[in-house]
């Protein structure tokens, strides 16, 4: 049946990653019910899932939403989906978010959009979060994807420092237009490379004693669930397993 639907995306010229991408966003909007304050996640993935709720919208569902990015923020005004500041908002009910890789315990690495400081707020402040991703995201242990973490311009040099001897390599990151990557809060994002898979947890709690860290892209315990599909089908998991 996969083989028949890669075949098939090709005949037609639609990429297999993209449409995982959008029916697994599609599968975590059924999720989204009437009243429901909305943390909208950054990222391709996520963006699939906000054209999905401004869809809803459209059609009836009354919710309110709030952004991780202002790039989200964007499109989901043009898509009239009601927002709100999160400087208001105390709780969320559901962030749905991409990633970049994760592994079977539903820990993460996020902030290849570099929006992971505001992501990791919606999460933490979310009763529930729900990560969407195509087959390519899945890892047994942490470490394929580079780290970002979000630093402090003024410390930048000391950080980069800290970070090279915690990792095999440590660049910053750069916007299309060869300067220095600038995130929403006005800070510079330094991307870990590692030869191996690390110790998450170790490692998080290494990187919280840097002073100039502001955040990093590891999300060990927020993700309540992850959806994922493969082909035309849809798997959904949680902490205790396949659902
Ligand atoms: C942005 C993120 C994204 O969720 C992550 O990079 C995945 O993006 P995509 O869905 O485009 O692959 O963390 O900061």
């Amino acid at each position: 049946m996969a083989t028949f639907y890669a075949d098939a995306c090709k005949l037609i010229g639609v990429n297999p990653a993209e449409s995982e991408k959008k029916l697994a966003a599609e599968a975590a909007v059924e999720y989204v019910n009437d009243g429901m304050v909305i943390g909208l996640g950054t990222g391709s993935t996520a963006a699939y899932a906000v054209v999905k709720i401004g869809e809803r919208v459209k059609e009836g569902l009354h919710i309110t939403a709030t952004s991780s990015s202002l790039a989200t923020e964007q499109l989901a005004r043009g898509l009239n989906i009601p927002l709100l500041e999160f400087s208001g908002i105390s709780r969320l009910d559901l962030a749905i978010d991409g990633a970049d890789e994760i592994d079977p315990q539903l820990r993460a690495v996020k902030g290849g959009g570099g929006a992971l400081f505001r992501e990791k707020i919606l999460a933490a402040a979310s009763d529930r979060m729900i990560c969407i991703a195509d087959p390519s995201k899945l890892v047994e242990r942490l470490g394929k994807a580079k780290l970002p973490v979000e630093v402090l311009p003024f410390a930048a040099a000391f950080v980069e420092k800290s970070l090279g001897d915690l990792c095999t390599r440590v660049a910053v990151r750069q916007s299309g237009s060869g300067s220095r990557f600038v995130t929403d809060q006005g800070n510079c994002i330094f991307d870990m490379h590692f030869d191996e898979p690390y110790d998450p947890l170790e490692l998080a709690t290494a990187l919280k004693t840097i002073p100039g860290v502001i955040e990093h892209g590891l999300f060990l315990s927020e993700i309540d669930m992850l959806i994922v599909a493969h082909g035309d089908k849809v798997a959904k998991i949680n902490r205790q397993g396949m659902l």
